[in-house]
């Protein structure tokens, strides 16, 4: 019995000295501390030793056992060490390389556009309001004075939902969600999107206004010429020249569309402004008093303005972008350029 122990301990060292892996050093210990294992049964079969020796054997048993156990634990560590230096000199990373640079990002045109109007608009005393994409026709049309079947609605190819729902055609429906909630005299703004059934180099299905309300007592043409004027000379630079031409729009009476300096030849004369040196910017107007009862202010007391441009055109003209889809495509190529 004794002799076998001192058998297996040698055997069992030998095995895990010689050993290379991981795995095989776990198949020796099951082979040796197993439940069947070597050892295992010979602990097992302390019952049959006489009474005399089972002192000494199984002292000795477990001084084998000890042994085994500290060999494999050694093991491990010995191999789990080499593991890691192989894998450090693997995978170095040499610091000293330089570096492949970061990838930065920039603020779209479109958005720096609108932070640069928003900040103005903020500083003359705007409130910045938003509002729903998806409208009703009331809001978007109906309470514009712009009722079912009246001929303005086809210059606004609608995206329709239901006969009632529809993608807003214009920024223009905040007019009325404004002037439902404020209470007069109130300024405010509203940056967004809005979608018409229109598509070439210069229209997209997709695109982006301001609209602009003031409401006060005794405001009209004059003030909305002022401060128009201020936002462009903020927005162009003091020599900017403004004309105004007679417009047509159902919600405000008179109406009025700005030209002004073009910003692609400087007032020189261009393909854009076809020669006359000036170029679309507003659609604006004094909002008609038949919208503000509608929408519940006493059009005997107050009156309003409004404006409302499209800001697209205005980015593709300051950039040189030849196409408006540019602007909603997200092409990294494009976008980088536009830093
Ligand atoms: N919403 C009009 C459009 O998209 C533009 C417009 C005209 C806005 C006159 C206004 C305004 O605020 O007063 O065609």
């Amino acid at each position: 019995m004794k002799k076998k122990l001192e058998q297996i301990k040698e055997n069992a060292l030998k095995e895990i000295n010689a050993l290379g892996g991981l795995k095989e050093l776990d198949e020796v210990r099951v082979k040796y501390l197993g439940k069947t294992g070597e050892l295992t049964t010979i602990l097992r079969g302390m019952k049959d030793v006489p009474a005399e020796d089972r002192r000494e054997i199984g002292s000795l048993a477990n001084t084998v056992r000890e042994s085994i156990e500290t060999a494999l634990s050694n093991k491990w560590a010995d191999l789990e060490n080499a593991q890691l230096l192989a894998d450090m000199e693997k995978e170095k990373v040499d610091i000293t390389l330089p570096s492949t640079g970061t990838k930065k990002g920039s603020l779209h045109p479109l958005t720096r556009f609108n932070n640069k109007f928003m900040e103005i608009c903020v500083e003359m005393g705007f409130t910045v309001i938003q509002g729903p994409e998806v409208e009703t026709d009331y809001y978007n049309f109906e309470a514009l004075n712009v009722p079912k079947n009246h001929p303005a609605r086809d210059m606004q190819d609608s995206f329709y939902i239901t006969d009632n729902i529809l993608m807003r055609t214009q920024t223009s429906n905040m007019q009325i969600r404004a002037m439902e909630k404020m209470k007069p005299p109130f300024k405010v703004v509203c940056p967004g999107r809005v979608y018409r059934n229109d598509s070439d180099s210069s229209h997209s299905p997709i695109f982006n206004q301001f609209e602009a309300l003031v409401i006060d007592e005794n405001i009209g043409l004059k003030d909305l010429m002022f401060m128009i004027k201020e936002i462009l000379k903020k927005l162009y630079g003091e020599d900017i020249k403004i004309r105004v031409r007679p417009s047509y729009f159902p919600f405000t009476e008179p109406s009025i569309e700005i030209d002004a300096t073009c910003q692609m030849c400087q007032g020189k004369g261009c393909n854009l402004c076809k020669g006359t040196g000036f170029s679309e910017f507003f659609a604006a107007g004094v909002v008609n008093p038949k919208v503000l009862e509608m929408s519940g202010i006493d059009s005997k007391k107050y009156s309003g303005f409004a404006f409302g441009p499209g800001i697209d055109r205005s980015v593709m003209v300051t950039n040189k972008i030849p196409n408006i889809k540019y602007l909603f495509r997200n092409d990294m190529r494009f976008l980088k350029q536009m830093r």
